[in-house]
């Protein structure tokens, strides 16, 4: 009989899975979190900073998170991205607890985020080329001089800065800088984008390109952002999901509209306190009809 089977078809091959498929669901996460923060206390000796958050972060969306000053958005952010541990609690990345994990294990999980930092960040002594090519030197060494070249004239012509490489960042206007800064983010391919502050100390206008920049580069790079926020018109502009952090708690969450309107009532009165009027703003959507990413980085 079974030398007249059809002969069985080849398992589909695991490595055409997903990377994030790998793993089972932790407990309480959900299908779609490309980030669960579960449960997350941090404390510096008597004080409690963070007091069991919990928070699911969308797989290529945009979650902001945002409060007032010393709520610990700042530690949340430092605890993502694995520079520091959690006290209890977990922070789970396609499934994998960071929380266990040694130090070269976290350097590899650190690998999917890239870090818009505030003000860019750049290295002033070096030109545009040197700051974008530092983490392919760093990282990347096999790809040689040739290959580390291509990728960062390949990258700036992509955020339309071609032919600025060998300018200072002091030659640069603030959003120049600023997508000088995402561009070395990008460099490494993170899965995971995470901002600080991006908007903080722009004016209006450029605002609203940096904001344009957030969603342009994840549908273009398929990322998940996070964002750490002051700014509420930006929120509204580009945050799928916002989180709203008062004293180490998140004490609201959902989408920002949902947040001015609903229930809460201090999330009602954070949002009428920064002045800005949701019904005037919407979110930016960057979905083309057939699903296909829209790439204009525009001048700024
Ligand atoms: N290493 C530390 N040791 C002790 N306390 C700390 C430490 N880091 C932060 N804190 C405290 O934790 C609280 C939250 O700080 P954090 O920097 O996370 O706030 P934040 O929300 O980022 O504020 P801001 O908007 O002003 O940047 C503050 O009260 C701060 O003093
Ligand atoms: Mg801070």
């Amino acid at each position: 009989m079974s030398s007249t089977a059809p002969p069985a078809p080849a398992p589909k091959a695991a490595a055409k899975a997903p990377k994030h498929a790998k793993r089972p669901l932790p407990p309480g996460a959900e299908p779609d979190d490309h980030i669960f923060v579960d449960q997350l206390v941090k404390r510096y000796g008597e004080t409690q900073v963070l007091r069991g958050i919990t928070m699911h972060l969308k797989r290529r969306q945009t979650a902001v998170v945002i409060g007032g000053s010393g709520a610990g958005k700042t530690t949340l952010l430092r605890l993502l991205i694995a520079l520091e541990k959690p006290t209890s609690g977990h922070i789970w990345v396609d499934g994998e607890d960071l929380a266990p994990l040694g130090e070269v294990e976290l350097n590899r999980a650190r690998q999917k985020f890239g870090m818009v930092f505030q003000y860019a960040a750049l290295l002033d002594s070096l030109d545009i080329f040197d700051n974008v090519a530092f983490p392919l030197r760093e990282h990347k060494k096999h790809l040689g001089k040739r290959g580390i070249r291509d990728k960062v004239l390949e990258m700036l012509k992509l955020l339309g800065l071609e032919g600025k490489e060998h300018r200072m960042p002091s030659e640069l206007s603030g959003g120049q800088r600023k997508r000088v800064g995402l561009a070395r983010a990008l460099m490494l391919e993170p899965e995971i984008l995470i901002y600080d502050e991006p908007t903080s100390g722009l004016d209006p206008i450029t605002s609203r390109m940096v904001d344009d920049l957030i969603e342009e580069t994840r549908d273009r790079f398929k990322v998940t952002s996070v964002v750490i926020s002051h700014d509420m018109t930006s929120t509204f502009r580009i945050a799928h999901q916002a989180f709203l952090l008062v004293q180490g708690q998140v004490i609201a969450s959902g989408k920002p509209d949902e947040l001015a309107r609903g229930d809460n009532e201090t999330a009602r009165q954070f949002i009428a306190a920064s002045g800005v009027a949701p019904d005037q703003i919407s979110r930016v959507d960057r979905e083309a009809a057939d699903g296909s990413a829209k790439t204009s980085y525009k001048a700024m």
